[in-house]
């Protein structure tokens, strides 16, 4: 004790001495920051840096030295320049995900998070979802991206899928239905697994469709096959002469029977005599009109086949172009 004190007075008599003389007494201020490093926590727990101090920089964290030393030393009162050089980590391209890929919007450097995403009809097999890039590389293992399964295709009634029932149907693979004979395959042939497991669009349906005979009155078949009449059958007729086809010509039997349904054939012209108002034809008009029963007349319009106008008034009559034949109608000036 005695020794160390006079030790430590000693010295501070010789630092009292020399202070006055020389610069070997200097101490340095507080180490200086560099851009991307940082002081080692060793030096950083140093409060004084008398001449000689050997204070140490590491690298920032996220940074890889590239050159330079570690170190920087007091050297009368000022530290030497610090020659490390640090550049922040770059991870790299990370290595290529079969049936998928990365979001690499973040970049590739230190602290850069990538998310996987696996391709349309594919999903994540493991749990890696994302990578971070960390010092030692890239985080987490590869991801696997796995193809979308499909469950055992529906089965249809009086039809059947051409897949054995233990073959795995995978995205995008299709299956095809055919209908047992004497069914008819509604709806598409065709189904395809999609990215949801699901298949698309619903899977058909056999069904045994027959249509009756069309019964048209007055009316001919022109096209389409005689009876009997499936799915899709189709027949189109015509009206026999003086007749009109109301509805469509042409007619498909479909599910629920014909579509639309068989057309008809009607008189034509005005089924309604203009005259059946008539009990006496001698109208009170500038013309005479005279009738005799019974009244028996058929038009022959060439143009629509339908009764002109033809109108009766109080006070005039109007009989328009019609050429009326086999009708017993005279028409006089009164
Ligand atoms: C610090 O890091 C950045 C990013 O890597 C780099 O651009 C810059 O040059 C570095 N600065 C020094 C002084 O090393
Ligand atoms: C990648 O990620 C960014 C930000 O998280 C997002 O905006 C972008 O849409 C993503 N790109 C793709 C292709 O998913
Ligand atoms: C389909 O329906 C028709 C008429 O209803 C019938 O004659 C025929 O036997 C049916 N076919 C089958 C396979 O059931
Ligand atoms: C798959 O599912 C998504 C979300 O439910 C939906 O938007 C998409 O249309 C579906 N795709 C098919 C092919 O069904
Ligand atoms: C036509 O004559 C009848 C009988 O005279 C009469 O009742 C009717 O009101 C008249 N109609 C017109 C539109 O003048």
């Amino acid at each position: 004790m005695i020794f160390c004190k006079i030790l430590n007075v000693c010295c501070l008599l010789l630092m009292g001495l020399t202070y006055g003389n020389v610069a070997v007494y200097a101490q340095c201020t507080k180490p200086p920051a560099y851009p991307n490093v940082s002081l080692t926590s060793e030096s950083l727990q140093l409060t004084e840096f008398p001449d000689g101090t050997i204070v140490k920089y590491e690298c920032a964290v996220g940074y890889r030295r590239t050159q330079g030393s570690t170190s920087s030393t007091c050297t009368a009162g000022t530290w030497s320049n610090l020659e490390l050089k640090c550049e922040k980590i770059s991870c790299g391209s990370p290595p290529e995900v079969l049936n998928g890929k990365y979001n690499l919007s973040q970049g590739l450097e230190f602290g850069a998070v990538i998310v996987v995403i696996c391709n349309k009809g594919y999903v994540l097999a493991n749990q890696v979802t994302w990578r971070m890039c960390t010092e030692s590389g890239w985080s987490n293992r590869d991801p696997v991206c796995e193809v979308v399964k499909c469950p055992a295709p529906p089965t249809v009634s009086h039809g059947h899928a051409n897949v054995d029932p233990d073959t795995t149907i995978s995205y995008g693979n299709v299956v095809q239905y055919t209908c047992d004979a004497g069914y008819d395959l509604i709806g598409n042939s065709e189904i395809v697994c999609t990215e949801n497991a699901t298949f698309q669009p619903p899977a058909p349906e056999c069904k045994n469709v027959s249509c009756p005979n069309p019964v048209v009155e007055n009316g001919n078949r022109v096209g389409g096959g005689p009876p009997p009449y499936r799915y899709k059958a189709f027949v189109a007729y015509q009206c026999n002469p003086g007749y009109e086809l109301k509805g469509l010509a042409e007619i498909t039997c479909d599910v629920n029977g014909w579509s639309p349904p068989p057309p008809t054939c009607e008189r034509q012209g005005r089924t309604d005599s203009p005259f059946s108002f008539l009990h006496s034809c001698t109208l009170a008009c500038s013309f005479m009109v005279f009738c005799f029963f019974p009244l028996q007349f058929e038009l022959n319009n060439p143009f629509l086949g339908k009764w002109a106008e033809l109108r009766m008034k109080n006070s005039s009559c109007t009989i328009s172009l019609v050429t009326i034949r086999h009708m017993h109608l005279s028409v006089g000036e009164s």
